[in-house]
Formats: structure tokens, C-alpha cells, sequence
């Protein structure tokens, strides 16, 4: 698929055209702002954005943390008191930087499931969409080490349920949980290279998000209707989009306004709300607390990782076939990751040749059922592991892999698709009124 036709950059000053032949950066810069942007693209589209900024966030407050945190089981507890009432606006960095990664959080689920609902997974967006998954991984493993940073109780006892995890992987389990901790606790060593990593990965991710953006640049954005832009002549390309600056940069700057009053509004009047009060409690490894409960937004997968129980059939059934190799736990645990492949494999699952939600009928239902699912399982996973709630996660569970592995190649089959617009332009022009053609 060849770009959508654009102008580019024409160095014009004398030193313009001597740095344009040497290192053509600003011809870079200019024709990724200039990028011609579907212009029918409604507010889903603006978590793009909000997920960058939660990104730069995060580094820039962390940066800060790391210069008073220490990373040592002694004083880890004490350092993170000390930024909070000693170092001058320590508490207001730490506020910003906890509950930087629950917006952040709450911006990639939304994100993903605009993409789920309006088809943006699909061809030729696979390699965009698979990045994200990446991004999404890199995500969960660094809120995961950073929550076990201020060594509270949640912190260690969080840690020990989750790296005890890998333990449940057959014959080489206990040896990779002994290597991801360093040791056969979690301990001093576990907190040092936990401090490592969460520093390091933001950047991975960093890197992640230019070449998602890259991806996303190649093929064009996807945008409500589905639809391609026309791309025969830049006079076409001109009827379907706009220009991403000023345009939508100053749709995404208003967003983010909107978004930044109730962010700083939890920030200062909230910000424990949604901690958990165990983690104010130093680490104490004689002491488990009641319940150990993940971060919400670990919740649904949490939840999945419980739902499949000994006495489920697909669990006995498993162990049977294997001779017992493949027990409660580490079915759990291949569920867990499963739920997450499964989503990545959707571009390869989902059989229709429309793409967005908002032209098939039958399709809609389910995605919104899943919506609804997704958000059941993240209420079960605060839930103990007890009836009701197992009964529900596990059907909650079930329908998650019934989404993509049944629903999905089955839609594209049997669902008679609504029509649709011809161009973006229609649509566009049916929402917003044909424009006035400016006097010459
Ligand atoms: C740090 C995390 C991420 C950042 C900074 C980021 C950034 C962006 C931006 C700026 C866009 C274009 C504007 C928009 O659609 O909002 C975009 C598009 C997209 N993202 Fe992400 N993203 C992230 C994570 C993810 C994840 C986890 C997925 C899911 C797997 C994903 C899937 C997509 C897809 C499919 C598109 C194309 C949509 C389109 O073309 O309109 N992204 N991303």
C-alpha cells in the first residue's frame, strides 16, 4: 500500500538546505506533524496522546523518586517516608507518579478497546496492533516491579504470589523462580534488580512507542468508518483528512485539559484511593496479610489466573492428558498469558472484511458483552477466591476466550454487514454538514 499523497518538507534558507543534505531531521519532524489524519476521527481517538504523556510522566517524576529511594530491604520502606514528608514536594512527585500509572493504565485499556470495537487490529494495521501488545506487556512488568519498590506488605506479598507463578511451570519452574528473584526469596536481591529493571523498561517502551508510531505512520491511521482513505491524487487524500497539526493537535491538547483536571483532582484530594492501606505497613515476611490483592488493573487477568480451579473440567481434563504434568496452577498460569495472546492474535482471528464494529450488526453485541465481561472479571479479581465469585470468573473467563477463538472467525462468516459510506468524506459530511467552499 503505497502513503497517502502529501506535501513534504522543502528546505528554503541557505542553512536549511545545508542541514536537510547532511541530516534531514526537520524534514522527519515536519512530515510526521504534518501527517494527513482522517478527519472524521472522534474523541477514542485521543488516548494515543494521553498514553505518550502518561509515558513522559512517569520517566520525568521517576527520575526524581530515584534520586532519594534507596533499593535495599532495610531502608526502601523508610526512603519512600522520607520523600514523603522530608524532600520538598516528595509527596506531590510520589502522588504523581502512583497515580500516573493507573491513568496510564485506564488510557491503554480504552485505547485497546477502541481498537477492538472500530476493527484497527486488522490488516494492514497487524504489525501496530502486535507493537501494542508489546507496549501492554512491557506496561504490566513495570507497574509490576515498581509496586514491589516501597516494600510494604502488598509489595512483598504481591511479588511472592506472582513470581511464585513461574514456580508452577513443570521440571524447570523452581529454577527460573529462584533466577527472577536471586535467590530462593524474595529479598534484597529480588528489590535491587526489581529497581533495575523498573528504571530500564519505561525506555524500552520508549523505543516501542516510535516504532508503533512508525507502523501507525505507514499505513495510516484507522479512523470510525473503517474505511481507506482515497489515496489516487493529493486531491483526494485532501477531501478525507486534515492535516495532524494544528488540527488535531489542538483536539488532543483539549482532551488532555479535560483529562488533567480530574487527574490532579484525584491527585490532590484521592491519591490513596486506589491503593491498597496494607502497602502504608512495612514488608514483613512472618506476616501474610488477609487478602493479597493485585493493582485494579491487573485485576481481570488475575482473575482469569484463579477461575480455572482443580475441580474445572478443562483442568482435570488437561491433567489427565498429560499424566499430571499440567496441574491447577499452571493452568492458571497459561490461561493468564493465553488471555493476552489470544487478544494479540485477533488480526489472524477475526474473519470479516469490514472492519469497524459500527457496520456489523451481530458484532457489536458481542464486543459489548466483552466490554462488560472485562470489567466483571476486574470486580472478581478484588473478590475471594469463593462461591459465588468462582463460579462467575469462571464463566467470565470462559467468555474471553470464547470472544476471539469462536466469536470472532465465526462473525466474519455468518453476520451480513450494514453498508457503508462510500468515502470518509460522506461520513464526515453526514455528521458535520458539508463545508462551505471558501470564497476564491
Ligand atoms: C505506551 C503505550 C502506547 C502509546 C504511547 C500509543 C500511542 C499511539 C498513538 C499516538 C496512536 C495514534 C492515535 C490514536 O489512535 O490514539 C496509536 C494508535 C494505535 N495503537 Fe497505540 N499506543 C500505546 C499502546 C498501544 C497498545 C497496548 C495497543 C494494543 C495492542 C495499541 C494499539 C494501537 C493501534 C491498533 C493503533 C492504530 C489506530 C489507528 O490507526 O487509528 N497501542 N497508538
Amino acid at each position: 500500500m503505497s502513503g497517502i499523497p502529501h506535501d513534504h518538507y522543502e528546505p528554503k534558507t541557505n542553512a536549511e538546505k545545508w542541514l536537510h543534505s547532511r541530516l534531514p531531521i526537520v524534514g522527519l519532524l515536519y512530515d510526521t506533524i504534518m501527517i494527513p489524519t482522517p478527519k472524521n476521527l472522534n474523541w477514542m481517538w485521543i488516548w494515543g496522546i494521553v498514553l505518550t504523556f502518561c509515558l513522559v510522566l512517569q520517566i520525568a517524576t521517576g527520575i526524581v523518586l530515584a534520586m532519594h529511594y534507596t533499593p535495599h530491604v532495610d531502608m526502601a520502606f523508610a526512603s519512600i517516608e522520607h520523600i514523603m514528608r522530608n524532600v520538598n514536594g516528595g509527596h506531590f512527585i510520589r502522588y504523581l507518579h502512583m497515580n500516573g500509572a493507573s491513568l496510564f493504565f485506564v488510557a491503554v485499556y480504552l485505547h485497546i478497546f477502541r481498537g477492538l470495537y472500530y476493527g484497527s487490529y486488522k490488516a494492514p494495521r497487524e504489525i501496530t496492533w502486535i507493537i501494542g501488545m508489546l507496549i501492554y506487556l512491557a506496561m504490566m512488568g513495570t507497574a509490576f516491579m515498581g509496586y514491589v519498590l516501597p516494600w510494604g506488605q502488598m509489595s512483598f506479598w504481591g511479588a511472592t504470589v506472582i513470581t511464585g507463578l513461574f514456580g508452577a511451570i513443570p521440571f524447570i519452574g523452581e529454577s527460573i523462580q529462584t533466577w527472577l528473584l536471586g535467590g530462593p526469596a524474595v529479598g534484597n536481591a529480588t528489590l535491587n534488580r526489581f529497581f533495575s529493571l523498573h528504571y530500564l523498561l519505561p525506555f524500552v517502551i520508549a523505543a516501542l512507542v516510535a516504532l508503533h508510531i512508525w507502523a501507525f505512520h505507514t499505513t495510516g491511521n484507522n479512523n470510525p468508518t473503517g474505511i481507506d482513505v482515497r489515496r489516487t491524487s493529493k486531491a483526494e487524500a485532501d477531501k478525507d483528512t486534515v492535516s495532524f497539526w494544528p488540527y488535531f493537535v489542538i483536539k488532543d491538547l483539549f482532551a488532555m485539559a479535560v483529562i488533567l483536571v480530574v487527574f490532579f483532582a484525584v491527585v490532590g484530594f484521592m491519591p490513596n484511593y486506589l491503593g491498597h492501606p496494607d502497602n502504608y505497613i512495612e514488608a514483613n515476611a512472618l506476616s501474610t496479610p488477609a487478602h493479597i490483592v493485585p493493582e485494579w488493573y491487573f485485576l481481570p487477568f488475575y482473575a482469569i489466573l484463579r477461575a480455572f480451579t482443580s475441580d474445572v473440567w478443562v483442568v482435570m481434563f488437561a491433567s489427565w492428558i498429560t499424566g499430571g504434568i499440567v496441574d491447577a496452577k499452571f493452568f492458571g498460569v497459561l490461561a493468564m498469558f493465553g488471555a493476552i495472546a489470544v487478544m494479540a492474535l485477533a488480526p489472524w482471528l477475526d474473519t470479516s472484511s469490514v472492519r469497524s464494529g459500527r457496520y456489523r450488526p451481530m458484532f457489536k453485541w458481542w464486543f459489548w458483552l466483552l466490554a462488560i465481561d472485562f470489567v466483571v472479571l476486574m470486580w472478581v479479581g478484588a473478590m475471594p477466591a469463593e462461591p459465588p465469585y468462582s463460579t462467575i470468573s469462571l464463566i467470565a473467563s470462559a467468555y474471553w476466550f470464547a470472544y476471539f477463538l469462536v466469536i470472532l472467525p465465526l462473525l466474519g462468516v455468518i453476520e451480513k454487514p450494514a453498508a457503508q459510506p462510500a468515502t470518509i468524506e460522506e461520513d464526515f459530511d453526514a455528521h458535520y454538514g458539508k463545508a462551505e467552499t471558501p470564497a476564491e
